[in-house]
């Protein structure tokens, strides 16, 4: 190039050449980094932050390419007796799941075990190597005429890690919205006794009952090297996102699966909205080249992303419900249909948007390109130090959906103003998943409520309405018997939940047959499996701030601050922490 500076014209045409140069955006960073070489390792997710704010060490990770160098991997954990976990490309879940246990734990990483296998048209089957990027699965697919009937919405995470914490998209009809129900076979590799080398390869193939197991494992067998999936041929799908009030969400919540193949909807609690996804399959032939590229997994400007950030802070920690919802409603955050589908790849002009499956189920774009030093990068990127979340998710049996809306609704009418700034991140996100057959799948037909919400980088500071948020949470868990999704949500939310799965006895029996010793599991994960009834909550001075237990007492919350522990303001047995704790009229009524 050129580089004569003279003229502002020609200099100001370099800089802009610079510029588009450096667009793109900066890959999420690695989850496993270590002081020396492949050892001394510290491990982490996505948010670059555990739940607990604990920090994750591994002795040492290995980044096997290829089965046989899986196998290795695994054999020589065992034969040293180490704990081991799997890490994937980039960790999006939120739990500890990837922390190995013990001091001198190792972590394989499936990095490099991203291979397609297999890709057979005729049968409509595709094998992948555990570490491939749903996003690589699905153009594979596509490319072949076939397509994976439902998937996450977000494309950057493995199959191998989608599939051990249940990841989902959206329907009642069919088998349903998880991924699982599609999987017809994999191969684990498990520790094994020094006679058979330390590590076995297992098959699992259709009608295997280990698969019901193996599926959804939260990766506590072995890790998992390739999976079998079952495809359909390449269909379209035709969209309308269509607002409404929520007037009669109790009465849509269950129904609206049942309508819709692709459903799904937001309900912004304190706006009484509801955004309804109108989705359905349409014949391959249909015209339009439709696309998703929504904005919250594009990448994004780093330029006043930070500073934004600390209006936030400033706002959730210590501003007023008023400045609250007038910033929600000043818009920046508030997510607008039709939620960044174009017709076409460039231009939204109207409604159906007609697509590909592949083109529309998911999209990540922020994991796309190369490094740009982080000019530009996933929204939450722990690098920038601008977007720091929680994300729950709890699936409502479908039978109780309908009374749970109420009761949020009776939630949000002592005080609409709790939920600006929920609503501004979306508000509650409601899919469906059917009953499945993995054991550690849901038991039942469920509509799982997704929210996202303001976390600090402060231990137990203060929330604007934490409390309302641990009420509808606590509510969707123990008043409905909802399950919490294993990528997402906080300690508490765990306690006791694997109680509600009718097959946890099934998966600890195979878990004990594949992994006798229990090298694949952790404190974190035994906890979670409630084994040797061990609890995921955490007991300790202000634990329930940052929902690592439920309170009990008001030392867990923050008294010296005034947050006390508390009745919920409609379902009286939460308990939680409240700085302005008044009766309501309505359910103390309903108590009597
Ligand atoms: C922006 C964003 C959007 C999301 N959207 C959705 C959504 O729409 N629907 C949904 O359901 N979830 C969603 N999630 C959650 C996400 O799907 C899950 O957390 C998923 O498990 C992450 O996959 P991963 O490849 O990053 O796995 P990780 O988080 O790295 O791993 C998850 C677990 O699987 C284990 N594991 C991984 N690979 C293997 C293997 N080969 N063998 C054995 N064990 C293994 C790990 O040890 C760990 O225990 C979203 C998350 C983010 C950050
Ligand atoms: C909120 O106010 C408290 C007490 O004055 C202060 O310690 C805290 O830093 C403030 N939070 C933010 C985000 O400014
Ligand atoms: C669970 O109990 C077994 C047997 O008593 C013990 O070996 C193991 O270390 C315990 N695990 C945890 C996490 O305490």
């Amino acid at each position: 190039m050129a580089m004569e500076l003279e003229s502002p014209a020609t200099t100001l045409l370099v800089v802009v050449g610079l510029l588009i140069h450096l667009a793109g955006s900066s890959p999420p960073p690695t989850p496993v980094v270590c002081a020396r070489g492949t050892s001394d390792c510290t491990v982490t997710n996505a948010y670059g932050s555990f739940p607990d704010r604990a920090t994750c060490r591994a002795a040492s990770v290995t980044y096997p390419s290829t089965e046989e160098e899986l196998v290795a991997a695994v054999a020589a954990a065992a034969a040293a007796g180490r704990k081991v976990k799997v890490a994937t490309r980039y960790s999006h879940s939120l739990p500890k799941l990837a922390c190995p246990g013990g001091r001198d734990g190792t972590i394989i990483s499936t990095l490099w075990l991203n291979s397609m296998v297999r890709l057979d048209a005729a049968a409509r089957l595709i094998t992948v190597e555990s570490g491939v990027l749903l996003r690589d699965m699905l153009r594979a697919a596509a490319s072949a005429g076939l397509a994976l009937p439902h998937s996450p919405y977000w494309s950057g995470v493995t199959i191998g890690g989608l599939l051990a914490t249940g990841a989902h998209g959206s329907s009642l009809w069919g088998k349903g919205g998880a991924v699982h129900e599609y999987v017809v076979g994999l191969r684990i590799v498990t520790p094994a006794p020094a006679s058979r080398g330390f590590a076995v390869v297992r098959e699992l193939g259709d009608g295997h009952q280990d698969l019901a197991a193996a599926k959804v494992s939260l990766g506590v067998l072995g890790v998992v090297s390739q999976v079998t999936l079952a495809l359909q041929p390449l269909f379209k799908r035709s969209l309308t996102f269509l607002e409404r009030d929520d007037s009669d969400l109790e009465d849509q919540v269950a129904a609206w699966g049942g309508l819709h193949e692709f459903g799904d909807l937001a309900w912004q609690p304190g706006r009484g909205k509801v955004v309804y996804r109108q989705d359905d399959r349409v014949d391959v032939s249909s015209l339009g080249n439709g696309l998703n590229d929504h904005p919250t997994l594009r990448s994004r400007a780093a330029f006043g992303r930070v500073d934004a950030r600390r209006a936030e802070e400033l706002l959730e920690e210590n501003g007023t419900d008023i400045a609250r919802c007038e910033a929600a409603a000043a818009g920046q955050l508030q997510p607008q249909p039709p939620h960044g589908f174009t017709n076409d790849g460039e231009v939204f002009t109207g409604y159906p948007v007609v697509g590909y499956q592949h083109r529309m189920q998911a999209t990540g774009t922020c994991i796309d390109s190369r490094e740009d030093g982080l000019l530009t990068s996933c929204k939450w990127d722990p690098r920038l130090g601008a977007t720091f979340i929680y994300n729950t998710a709890i699936s409502v049996p479908l039978r109780n959906a309908a009374a749970f809306v109420a009761d949020v609704k009776r939630l949000r009418d002592l005080n609409p103003r709790t939920f600006c700034s929920l609503d501004a991140r979306g508000g509650l996100l409601a899919r469906y998943i059917r009953a499945s057959s993995a054991y550690l799948g849901k038991p039942e037909d469920a509509v799982d409520f997704d929210i996202t919400y303001y976390r600090s980088y402060t231990a137990g500071a203060p929330r604007a309405h934490a409390d309302v948020i641990d009420e509808l949470e606590q509510m969707a868990l123990h008043k409905y018997g909802g399950f919490p999704h294993w990528g997402k949500n906080r300690n508490f939310a765990f306690d006791g939940a694997v109680g509600r799965y009718p097959k946890a006895g099934e998966f600890l029996e195979v878990k004990g047959r594949y992994d006798p010793d229990g090298l694949f599991s952790s404190e974190w994960s035994d906890q979670v499996l409630g084994i040797n009834g061990t609890s995921p909550s955490v007991d300790k001075e202000g634990c329930a701030m940052e929902g690592l237990c439920v309170c009990s007492d008001d030392l867990q919350c923050a008294p010296e601050r005034g947050y006390l522990c508390r009745p919920g303001k409609v379902y009286r047995e939460a308990r939680v922490c409240s700085s302005s704790f008044q009766p309501a009229a309505g359910a103390l009524r309903d108590e009597l």
